[in-house]
C-alpha cells in the first residue's frame, strides 16, 4: 500500500477507512458476544453447562485437530506397508479463509466490473501516465526558457527529439533550406560546410538570432528555446545524408566530429 498522502483529502479518506475497519471489528465482537449469550441461555434452559471462553477450546475449534487419543475414529482402513492414513478434515481456519475469498471476490467483481467504481489496471496506468505527462509538460514549459546556445544539448540520436525537430523543420524551414535540407535560398544543411559554425551550439545560435541581413530569420520570437534545440538536433541528424539537388557548399569545412557540444 502506498502511504504517501498528496492531499489532505487523501489523508481524511484513509482515516475514515481505518475508523470503518475498527468499527467493523467492534461490531463483529458484539455479535459474537450476543451469540454466546444466546447459546448460554439456551444451554441453561436445557440444563447443560457451557464452559467459559477458553483460548485452547477456541484454537482447537479453529484447527479442528482430532486429539491423539481419538485418532482411531478417523483412521482409514488402508495399510500401505505399515503406513496408515488419517481422514482429517480441512482445518476450519482454512475453510473460513476460503469463504472470505469468496466474499472478497464478490465485492471485487461488483466494484471493478459491475459498478466500475475503481479503475482497472490498464485504466489506472493510463491515468498515471496522463498525470506524469502533464508534469513533464509543466516542467518543460518552466525549463524551456533556460536553454541557450551554451546549454543546448546534443540529442541527435534521440529519435523523439529528432522527430519533433523534423516537424518544426518541415513547417518552418523547408521553404528556404529544402525538404531534405539540401538548400535553396538558404544553404545546404546536410554537408560539412558551414557559414556560421557546425557545432550544436553554433547551429542553435544561428537559428535563435538568425542572420537577418542575409535573409535568415531570427527564430527566437517564434520558437521556444527547446524547439530550437529540437530543430538544431534534427539538422545535426541529417548531416551527410547527401540529398538530391544539393546546393553547392558554402562557408568553411567543419570536421565531422566537431558537431559535438563544447
Ligand atoms: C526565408 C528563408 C529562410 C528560412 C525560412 C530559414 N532559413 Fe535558415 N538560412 C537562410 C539563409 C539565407 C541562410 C544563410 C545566411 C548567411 O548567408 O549567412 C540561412 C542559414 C541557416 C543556418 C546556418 C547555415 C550555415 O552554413 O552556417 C542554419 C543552421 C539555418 N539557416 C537553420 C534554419 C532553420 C532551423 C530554419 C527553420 C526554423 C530556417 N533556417 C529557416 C534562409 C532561411
Amino acid at each position: 500500500m502506498n502511504l504517501s498522502f498528496k492531499t489532505g483529502d487523501e489523508l481524511i479518506l484513509f482515516l475514515i477507512l481505518v475508523i470503518l475497519v475498527i468499527f467493523a471489528i467492534v461490531i463483529l465482537f458484539v455479535v459474537f458476544g450476543i451469540f454466546r449469550t444466546l447459546k448460554q441461555v439456551d444451554a441453561q434452559r436445557s440444563g447443560k453447562v457451557i464452559e467459559a471462553f477458553s483460548f485452547n477450546a477456541w484454537w482447537k475449534g479453529l484447527t479442528g485437530a482430532v486429539p491423539l487419543e481419538k485418532e482411531e475414529v478417523i483412521l482409514l482402513n488402508h495399510n500401505y506397508d505399515g503406513i496408515r492414513e488419517l481422514d482429517n478434515h480441512l482445518p476450519p481456519w482454512w475453510k473460513y479463509l476460503f469463504y472470505a475469498t469468496i466474499v472478497f471476490s464478490v465485492i471485487y467483481m461488483l466494484d471493478y466490473h459491475v459498478w466500475a467504481s475503481s479503475p482497472l489496471q490498464e485504466e489506472e496506468y493510463t491515468q498515471e501516465v496522463a498525470v506524469a505527462q502533464k508534469q513533464i509538460e509543466e516542467f518543460q514549459a518552466k525549463n524551456a526558457n533556460s536553454i541557450d546556445e551554451k546549454t543546448v544539448k546534443l540529442l541527435a540520436s534521440d529519435a523523439k527529439v529528432v522527430a519533433k525537430g523534423k516537424e518544426i523543420f518541415t513547417g518552418k524551414c523547408v521553404a528556404c533550406h529544402g525538404a531534405a535540407g539540401e538548400g535553396g535560398v538558404g544553404p545546404n544543411l546536410t554537408d560539412e560546410y558551414w557559414l556560421h559554425g557546425g557545432t550544436i551550439n553554433d547551429i542553435f545560435k544561428t537559428i535563435k538570432n538568425g542572420v537577418p541581413e542575409k535573409g535568415m530569420i531570427a527564430w527566437k520570437a517564434t520558437l521556444k528555446p527547446n524547439e530550437i534545440q529540437d530543430v538544431a538536433n534534427y539538422i545535426v541528424s541529417i548531416k551527410g545524408t547527401n540529398p538530391p539537388n544539393a546546393k553547392a557548399p558554402q562557408g568553411d569545412k567543419v570536421a565531422a566530429d566537431s558537431t559535438a557540444t563544447k
